[in-house]
């Protein structure tokens, strides 16, 4: 396994429409555990493969919502391919979203609260859920990234902006 490096803005590959996942192989499941591990080493709970450089509707999400005796996260890891949303709800829900492509930046997003998901796993099994709460906003954020969206593209100009202008400022003191 390793960990691979993250494509950031303004890097033109995040603006790629990804391609289907054809051959679920040995291939795809070493390249998932990679995803995953680099999804860990960033501390992010959900990490699309074009955000490492590789255009195929393959992602990964661990809310990491579960917490040991010790206080530590527990680890519980899935993989989606060729994911897709059959409906979505018309309530909306709110979230404050980052991005490892768009580092330390926050931004309130409003989203469907729910979604039904049809996607495979990376045993070539199908599957099919309705998902809501951080799930269901997770899930719509990462799918955005397989068709080349960014969670900047669901804000006001003015706020994108700013939250441009602030990532530019962070780059610059680093
Ligand atoms: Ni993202």
């Amino acid at each position: 396994m390793a960990v691979l490096p993250i494509v950031e803005v303004p890097d033109p590959r995040l603006r790629l429409v990804s391609g289907p996942v054809d051959a679920i192989d040995a291939a795809t499941r070493a390249f998932v555990a990679d995803l995953i591990e680099t999804m860990y080493a960033a501390k992010g709970i959900g990490l699309a493969a074009i955000q490492v450089g590789v255009d195929r509707r393959i992602l990964v999400i661990d809310l990491q919502a579960e917490e040991d005796a010790e206080g530590k996260p527990v680890r519980d890891p899935h993989a989606y391919l060729n994911p897709e949303i059959l409906s979505v709800s018309d309530e909306l829900s709110v979230y404050n979203e980052g991005c490892l492509s768009i580092p330390e930046q926050y931004a309130e997003v409003a989203r469907p609260a729910s979604c039904r998901v049809r996607w495979q796993d990376e045993q070539g099994g199908d599957h099919e859920e309705d998902m809501d709460g951080l799930l269901a906003t997770c899930m719509q954020h990462e799918i955005d990234h397989l068709n080349g969206v960014l969670f900047t593209d669901h804000l006001s100009r003015l706020k994108r902006d700013m939250v441009m202008k602030k990532l530019t400022k962070m780059r610059k003191m680093a």
